[in-house]
């Protein structure tokens, strides 16, 4: 599932003596769900991807997702990366432990990151990791401010500026809880005394957890300094509840816009433009409003989609135009000028150069020649209520409005299916094929209709007043 991992892995061998954990054995309990927390989605892939992907981006060799009993999905998600299972849910110092047989001591920083913090950029890592390596210090937090620093534990500063404790708000006294200086969670620990630390720490405090803050406390109780790196709020939102994970949603997608239009690609509304982690843009793409992009989409130079369009799973080539009001499935493959129009839905079927569907049609299973014309309202039927067909259109072949072709079934090239038949044989090149009921009109009947049906007072049934 993650794209990245072994992209970033061992790239280097300093890099590679980066190890990460990232937490995700607590219930989440107010997210109210099935789905455990950090499965729950943000770009549409599991909000667990971000920190993770944050780490190999800033160059962890080793990476361990810890875990609660019973979160198969969630190992199955991280794949290939390894899960160590936290038996019970003590804190998060307890949640260290399990991880030890695969962190070791080789390490020279272990990265500890939350699963439900998935805003953090590689950058504020790399930094982080510089800062502990320069100063040598054990710990090196990541603190903000938060507009509302509520139940954040709190970041205590010598007055040389070092870290000296960590205190959680419900243990923090009335002038520790006016510090605003809050921990987001994300430590860089020297990796040789990591688990020497978290072995130290009690559960000794309000909640009767073992607090993986206790670990500053206690490395300065030897003798060793930690250090703070802010980074801005927006990286560090905590994911608790629903409302804050469509706050994230919203950051993340801000950021996407951002990266889009910084690409070259023109959004006449971004804020109303849904991307995907994976979406990607050419240069002189132009996006209208309410555009959703679900996973799995590539666009190429050039490609105008309109407004309302809804693109999942499909590749646009240089210069093919899309909607507006289109809906691309996965397999949708537009080639090079291909045209979708409105209404128009496209799944598992390749359009060729300069292919056209410009109306209300479904186009499924299909290959579509190049430059073949699909008039509106034309269905492939590519469903029997048992299995899928293909339908396979020859360059250059017309089909007529409101045509219904019966897969299996192959036009030839330039070939005419004339308007509203049913195709269910194959036709041959530059053959014109044409199932239709016999015209039939029979003059004056009309009329004698309308005298039937009114009595005497045909005037009455519209026409002349
Ligand atoms: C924690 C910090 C707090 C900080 C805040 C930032 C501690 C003691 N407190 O509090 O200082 O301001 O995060 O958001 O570290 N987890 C486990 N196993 C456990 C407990 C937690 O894996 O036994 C995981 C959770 O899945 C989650 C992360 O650790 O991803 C944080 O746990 P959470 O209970 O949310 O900590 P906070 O109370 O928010
Ligand atoms: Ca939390």
């Amino acid at each position: 599932m993650p794209q990245e991992p072994f992209a970033f892995a061992g790239d280097s061998a300093a890099k590679s003596r980066i190890s990460a954990l990232i937490l995700g054995a607590g219930k989440g309990v107010r997210m109210n769900s099935r789905l455990p927390k950090v499965l729950h989605p943000i770009g549409n892939r599991p909000m667990v991807l971000y920190p993770l992907n944050a780490a190999l981006a800033a160059g962890a060799g080793t990476c361990v997702v810890v875990v609660g009993p019973g979160m198969a999905d969630v190992a199955e998600a991280v794949a290939p990366v390894p899960t160590a299972v936290q038996a019970e849910p003590r804190g998060t110092a307890d949640a260290v432990k399990p991880a030890r047989g695969a962190i070791g001591r080789d390490a020279d920083t272990v990265l500890i990151l939350f699963g439900d913090t998935p805003l953090i950029f590689p950058q504020t890592l790399e930094a982080m990791i510089a800062r502990r390596r320069e100063g040598g210090h054990a710990v090196v937090v990541l603190g903000f401010r938060p507009t509302e620093p509520g139940g954040y534990g709190r970041l205590v500063q010598g007055g040389d500026g070092m870290l000296e404790a960590i205190v959680e708000a419900r243990d923090a006294t009335a002038e520790q809880r006016e510090i605003g200086l809050c921990n987001s969670g994300v430590m860089a620990v020297d990796g040789a005394i990591l688990f020497d630390l978290v072995d130290a720490v009690h559960n000794d405090n309000a909640k009767g957890e073992y607090y993986l803050t206790d670990i500053v406390g206690i490395a300065r109780r030897h003798g060793r300094t930690s250090s703070v790196i802010e980074a801005g709020a927006d990286e560090l939102l905590g994911i608790n509840s629903r409302e804050e994970l469509a706050a994230a949603e919203r950051i993340f997608q801000q950021r996407m816009r951002r990266a889009a239009m910084a690409g070259g690609a023109t959004l006449t509304d971004p804020d109303s433009v849904w991307f995907s982690y994976d979406t990607v843009l050419g240069r002189d793409v132009t996006v209208g409003p309410q555009v959703v992009f679900g996973p799995g989409v590539v666009v190429g130079d050039d490609v105008e989609i309109g407004g309302f369009c809804h693109i999942e799973g499909a590749a646009l080539d240089r210069g093919a135009t899309v909607g507006p009001f289109a809906r691309l499935r996965p397999g949708a493959d537009l080639r090079e000028g291909a045209k979708v129009g409105n209404f128009v839905e496209v799944k598992n079927a390749v359009l060729k150069p300069g292919a056209r569907a410009n109306h209300l049609a479904y186009i499924g299973d299909a290959e579509i020649g190049a430059g073949a014309n699909i008039g509106a309202g034309t269905i492939t039927c590519n469903y029997d209520g048992f299995r899928k067909a293909r339908t396979v259109i020859g360059d250059r072949a017309f089909i007529g409005s409101n045509s219904a072709l019966v897969a299996p079934v192959t036009i030839g090239e330039r070939a005419i299916v004339g308007a509203g038949s049913t195709i269910d044989r194959d036709v041959e090149a530059d053959a014109l094929a044409l199932t239709r009921a016999e015209h039939t009109a029979v003059p004056r009947a009309a009329e004698k209709i309308r005298r039937r049906k009114a009595g005497d007072a045909p005037e009455s049934q519209g026409g002349k007043k």
